[in-house]
Parts: structure tokens; C-alpha cells; sequence
């Protein structure tokens, strides 16, 4: 793989190694920086060239409808199932069915392409993304959104290939950032499940453990299931490690490259 000096920088940007060739020396096969490549066989990932398609308008958004406050634990369960995105996004913001609608500012329902080829999971709104309304704008955010433009990939502009959708498995912010509890993550599942099949993706980005327990189901550690590639409900899933994690331990980010290669290369 070539990669572009905006590639390279965002690389280093994100510490990760980038192997340039000397002259006369070939480059290598196709995959991640050459840095990366011990930890696992190079994965074959081509550029996406964000300048190739032409911008796609987004639909206008209709006003979302009035929504009654929604206690997801009785039969409204249900009707998320069926609810476009104006009305799903209304059904999140009026949700009381749990007890963090009393401490957030606001519900984070989701960012990016309402039909996105990719869609990232992670797991709660932090202090910042519970005051500006976002998914991912804090720290973390700012190391995801660099790995996604290494590939070329971004939240906030292009048609359905290189605008991704990213979205929480709980819209509401836990005091103190505290780990979700399950009975919340149960609560929450429908409104992610309906994101899901709303944006209907073509692979999804399970970051972090509760990402994967809330789509697979799994208690297993998310060392233990990176590296090859799941299903939720029939689309092929990657789990990767949360980008938090990663800034506490950055030597795990050459295979949360690895890992977003991998799911590039499904695409
Ligand atoms: N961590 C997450 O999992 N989601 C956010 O939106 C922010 C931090």
C-alpha cells in the first residue's frame, strides 16, 4: 500500500510507526505499516480516495413528531422496532426508563451517515459528549476519528463509503463515567438495535467489552475476539479495542489497526 503523506501524518498523529522505503528498496505487500506488522499477518486494505465520489446531500430531516415519554420496560418496547429515524431519535431524547435520564444533560443518540457502510458501536456518552449532544467528541474521540481519516473515512461529511455512523450502546452518560450496568444496557438495546437496522450497515465496529456484550452477547475479553470477524443479525462484525482503552495503553494500537484494516477490507 502507498500511503499519503495525510495518511503518514495522521498515523504518527495517532503513534503509530509508519515505515517509509528507502530509495531503491520495494514496499512491501499491501497492509498495515510495516511497524505493525508483527503482531499479525498484514491485512490487504486498499486507500479509499475520499476525493473519487461526489458528495451525497443528505435527505432532509423531518421535524421530529411529539413523542410520549417512553418507559421502554412496558409494551412500547415493541414499537421501537418500527420507528423511522425522526421518531426514534424523538423516543431516545423523551426516554425515562432508566434512572440516568435524571443525571444527563441531554441523550447522545448518534452521528454520521444515516445509511453508512460502516457503523461504529462504543459504549456511553463521557462529560463532554452528555454536553454537546455527540457521540465521541472528547479524547477518545479525537484518536477515533484520526484512525477513521487514515482510511479515509469521517463522522461528518461523504456519501455512504466514507461517512461512517456512530452510535453508543447507552445514550445517556453514567455519573461519573461508570461502567453501564445491565439492567441500563438492556433498556437501551432496542434504540441501537433500531440504528442498526435503520443504517443497515455492511460492517459494524464493536469497540470495547460492552459494544460486545450488548452485540454478541459475549462476557469474553476483547483480546480474546479481535481479530476475526463476527455477525450481529447477519452483518459481519469486528471488535476492536475501545479508543479510552487505547489512551491508557497505546501499545495496543497497532492492533486497533490492525483491527480497523480489518473491517476496512470488508467493505
Ligand atoms: N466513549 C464512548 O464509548 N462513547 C462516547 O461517546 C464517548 C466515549
Amino acid at each position: 500500500m502507498s500511503w499519503t503523506d495525510r495518511q503518514r501524518s495522521m498515523l504518527r498523529a495517532m503513534g503509530l510507526a509508519v515505515w517509509t522505503p528507502s530509495i531503491g528498496e520495494a514496499e512491501p505487500e499491501p497492509g498495515p505499516p510495516q511497524a505493525l506488522a508483527s503482531e499479525a499477518a498484514p491485512i490487504d486494505v486498499p486507500p479509499r480516495s475520499v476525493a473519487a465520489s461526489p458528495t451525497m446531500e443528505r435527505p432532509p430531516r423531518a421535524a421530529p413528531r411529539e413523542v410520549e415519554v417512553i418507559d421502554l420496560a412496558g409494551a412500547d418496547a415493541g414499537g421501537v422496532a418500527s420507528m423511522d429515524w425522526p421518531t426514534l431519535r424523538a423516543a431516545v431524547s423523551a426516554c425515562r426508563a432508566c434512572a440516568l435520564c435524571e443525571s444527563r444533560t441531554q441523550t447522545v443518540f448518534g452521528v454520521g451517515h444515516p445509511q453508512a457502510d460502516l457503523m461504529v458501536v462504543g459504549e456511553a456518552p463521557g462529560e463532554q459528549e452528555d454536553l454537546k449532544g455527540e457521540p465521541f467528541v472528547g479524547p477518545a474521540g479525537q484518536l477515533l476519528d484520526a484512525m477513521l481519516q487514515a482510511i479515509g473515512l469521517s463522522r461528518r461529511e461523504g456519501p455512504p463509503e466514507q461517512q461512517v455512523y456512530i452510535a453508543n450502546t447507552l445514550k445517556c452518560r453514567p455519573p461519573r463515567n461508570r461502567n453501564p450496568e445491565p439492567a441500563e444496557l438492556a433498556k437501551c438495546e432496542p434504540f441501537l438495535r433500531r440504528q442498526l437496522a435503520l443504517v443497515q450497515p455492511k460492517v459494524i465496529l464493536a469497540m470495547g467489552r460492552f459494544a460486545v456484550q450488548q452485540l454478541l452477547g459475549s462476557d469474553e475479553a476483547v483480546g480474546r475476539l479481535r481479530g476475526r470477524i463476527h455477525t450481529y443479525e447477519g452483518v459481519p462484525l469486528v471488535v476492536t479495542y475501545h479508543p479510552a482503552y487505547l489512551l491508557r495503553q497505546p501499545s495496543d494500537k497497532a492492533k486497533a489497526w490492525e483491527d480497523l484494516c480489518l473491517a476496512a477490507s470488508l467493505l
